[in-house]
């Protein structure tokens, strides 16, 4: 069987491959070295005759692939389990874990490798920003601290704000209102925003400046399910009532108001406008002045809300403008507001900021929190409280990223994926020049849009110098002997100050700067600056590693610089122009072609039910995600073949009956390998904006034409449909 997929599958007419690459005279050079590869393989020399790559990376990596794939099942069939059935057969996904994956296995070392530097003791000439790391560190695990006397300070606090109606035996409804808490919130540290989101956002118009935006809540399980019957609400409801009873409330009364309280909230959750109701960026760029607001919605004080989430670095008057993203949401609001009880807000608002410090509470609480995870997640354990207190020290992410670069991180690494991006979006402008559903004014709008397309990779390289991480703490005090609950509310203040702080200047480029997580497994395009990001956590391990062959690179973190480029050309990136702002560029014909293609995914996706959850997945949700996939695995297939243009194909791995492009697949795939709990699936899916991993491979390998080639699966196989969706 493996035979199979090793002989047939380079057959490449001339004609086919014309399609592939440009210059016709290494396109000659490439098939003929391609004949005489797979005379070797006929031959069945594959082992011995040399073309095997033997060198230490080559064996490793082969080794891994050994590990995940299972060589019983045809490609053809089923890739994902083709290539991820090993891992998931040997994978066991441990007690504080609702999921394992090739990206969380790097998450983890990364972050115990961050873990060695911080636990090292203080040393006196330490910079100060690598100081405030190891305070928040040591002191988050000193568990000694998480006494009593936290309770006691949360009480205190509680007490100040008026207190929590759940827990005063004779709470005054006439003395409270909700604007007044709020407004009391803003020295504390705790969360500041209830009813719906505030945020300093780019402006949307002109990607050049900021702006203050509002927009609805998000909200947990509860909005989903809405039932009161559901496992979830109910689970939701048992914890809450504990957490309260725990902090001191009575049971019985406890149990009438979290019921109040949930109903309330699947209330408001009605109120929330769907993706399917906005779904262009323009319904979200609604900019109106204050004195607009306080017309429109009259229930919310706006002035006096906005001015207490600004404190204390900036202040608003009425004729200031912020973005209401959606509406009609805050029509709704403002008509259901009015009604809701008082003690029901109240009982809101402190149940939201006590969730928020519950990992801070002494241990009844954290059991509690186990049993609810349990539950939702599908977990059976907490996550160690070292890992969570890296975590805790991470959110100082500037001074986290700097140590990370400076001391973990191979430093060339960043030209050689430089390097890499290029070829790959070199290889989607190619596709721009030939598609042909686009009319030419178009095209060349989006050829100018991928052309100004900027790639940050590994990190700024501000991050290098000392200095400017300096500067950036150098307003954060903490102290090591407090409780660390207080740490955490300075840290609160500090961060949410940073942020603020922007609303006035304007948007700084790179903006990468401000938000770059190194040391975290995750790439991004960001659609206000058209650029595309890939922080140094994933070019690394089976993502990248400039020793091994390219196919497998080009297959892994190729993959992923294809999928961040053609986001800017998704359904959501689309709508912004080359420099980040939102402007319809489109001919409106070739609007309609685009729609067209994406409904063809929609469709698609929405096909598919996961037997273990009886969930379909929600081809409109993921639709941005799924272009995405589906465009960048091809462009990355397209930038190996350029890659193989220009140098000549490189040897198989060890032990593996693969061809090169059956290891860029292979590789493709075993980044995605996977091992969920059922809750965790569940979650996903209800809420997420990817597919399941399982799709992710298994669609958009079976849309390429590529792939049921490289295979040679028969036309109509599961992996080679005769009816493809394509876009990009
Ligand atoms: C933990 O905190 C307590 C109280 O502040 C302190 O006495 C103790 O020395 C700390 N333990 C460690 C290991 O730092
Ligand atoms: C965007 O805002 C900046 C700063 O206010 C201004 O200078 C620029 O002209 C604006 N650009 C557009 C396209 O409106
Ligand atoms: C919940 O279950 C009870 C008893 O099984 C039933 O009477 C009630 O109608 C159910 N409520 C909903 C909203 O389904
Ligand atoms: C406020 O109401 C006016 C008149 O109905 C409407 O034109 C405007 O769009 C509304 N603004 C917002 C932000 O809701
Ligand atoms: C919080 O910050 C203030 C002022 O910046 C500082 O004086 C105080 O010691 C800090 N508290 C803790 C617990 O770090
Ligand atoms: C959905 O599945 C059915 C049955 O498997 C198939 O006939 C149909 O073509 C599929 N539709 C799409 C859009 O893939
Ligand atoms: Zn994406």
């Amino acid at each position: 069987m493996d035979d199979r997929f090793a002989l047939k599958s380079e057959k490449y007419s001339c004609s086919d491959y014309k399609k592939l690459t440009k210059p016709e005279k290494c396109l000659l050079t490439t098939v003929g070295f391609f004949v005489i590869f797979i005379i070797y393989l006929g031959s069945n020399l594959l082992a011995t005759t040399g073309h095997v790559c033997m060198t230490e990376k080559c064996i490793r990596s082969a080794a891994h692939i050994l590990e995940n794939i299972d060589k019983t099942i045809d490609p053809c069939d089923d890739f994902y389990k083709f290539a991820c059935g090993s891992f998931i057969k040997n994978t066991i996904i441990p007690g504080d874990k609702a999921t394992v994956s090739t990206v969380s296995n790097t998450r983890d070392k990364i972050i115990l490798q961050l873990m060695n530097l911080f636990e090292e003791p203080y040393h006196d000439n330490d910079p100060h920003s690598l100081n405030l790391i190891k305070i928040i560190y040591n002191s988050c695990m000193n568990t000694t601290k998480f006494r009593k006397e936290v309770l006691e300070f949360v009480k205190k606090e509680f007490k100040n704000l008026g207190g929590w109606p759940v827990l005063e035996h004779n709470w005054n409804e006439r003395k409270f209102d909700w604007e007044n808490l709020v407004y009391r919130l803003k020295t504390t540290g705790f969360r500041r925003t209830f009813l719906f989101r505030v945020a300093v956002d780019t402006d949307s118009k002109n990607s050049s400046k900021h702006i203050l935006t509002i927009s609805q809540p998000s909200m947990g399980y509860v909005v989903l399910n809405r039932d009161y019957n559901d496992t979830l609400v109910k689970a939701t409801y048992n914890f809450l009532v504990e957490v309260a009873v725990l902090f001191g409330a009575d049971r019985a009364t406890a149990v009438t108001d979290i019921k109040d309280l949930i109903d309330f909230e699947i209330e408001l959750a009605d109120l929330l406008v769907s993706n399917e109701e906005h779904n262009n960026i323009f319904q979200d760029y609604n900019p109106s002045t204050i004195r607009e607001l306080q017309r429109n919605y009259s229930s919310i004080p706006w002035l006096k809300l906005l001015n207490s989430y600004l404190f204390p670095v900036d202040f608003l008057d009425l004729g200031d403008t912020i973005n209401v993203m959606q509406p009609e949401f805050f029509k709704k609001l403002d008509t259901f507001l009015p009604k809701v009880k008082k003690r029901t807000l109240a009982n809101f608002i402190f149940l939201r900021i006590l969730r928020d410090l519950l990992a801070y509470l002494p241990e009844e609480f954290t059991k509690q929190s186990l049993k609810y995870i349990k539950i939702v997640f599908g977990k059976n354990d907490v996550m160690p409280r070292w890992k969570s207190c890296m975590w805790e020290a991470a959110r100082l992410h500037f001074a986290v990223s700097h140590i990370h670069i400076k001391y973990l991180f191979d430093k060339s690494i960043k030209q050689k994926v430089t390097k890499l991006t290029t070829d790959i979006k070199e290889s989607f402008l190619n596709t721009l020049r030939q598609v042909k559903w686009m009319d030419p004014k178009t095209k060349k709008r989006a050829i100018l849009k991928a052309k100004n397309m900027k790639s940050y990779v590994g990190y700024p390289d501000e991050f290098l110098e000392d200095k400017n991480v300096e500067e950036y703490y150098r307003d954060l005090q903490l102290n090591p002997n407090e409780h660390y609950i207080k740490i955490h509310l300075n840290l609160s203040k500090f961060s949410h100050k940073k942020k603020i702080q922007k609303l006035r200047k304007l948007v700084k480029k790179p903006y990468w700067v401000e938000q770059a997580r190194t040391y975290d497994v995750g790439a991004f395009y960001v659609p206000a600056e058209n650029t595309i990001e890939l922080p140094a956590a994933v070019l690394q391990d089976y993502f990248f590693d400039p020793d091994r062959p390219q196919y497998l690179n080009y297959g892994a973190i190729g993959q992923i610089i294809g999928h961040e480029i053609t986001h800017g050309f998704d359904n959501d990136g689309k709508q912004y122009d080359k420099d980040g702002n939102v402007i319809d560029w489109w001919e409106p014909e070739t609007t309609r072609t685009f729609n067209t293609k994406t409904q063809c995914l929609v469709d698609q996706y929405e096909n598919y039910t996961i037997p273990e959850i009886e969930m379909n997945l929600d081809g409109v949700r993921t639709l941005s995600e799924n272009i995405a996939d589906n465009g960048g695995i091809k462009i990355a297939y397209k930038g190996y073949l350029k890659w193989v243009g220009r140098n000549k194909i490189e040897p198989s791995l060890p032990g593996l009956p693969y061809t090169p492009r059956q290891l860029f697949w292979i590789s493709a795939a075993n980044i995605w390998c996977t091992k969920s709990k059922k809750e965790f699936l569940k979650k996903f899916v209800t809420f997420g904006y990817h597919s399941p991993k399982y799709f992710r491979v298994v669609v958009p390998f079976m849309n390429s034409d590529y792939f049921g080639r490289d295979f040679n699966c028969p036309l109509g196989s599961p992996m080679n449909p005769k009816n493809k969706c394509k876009v990009w």
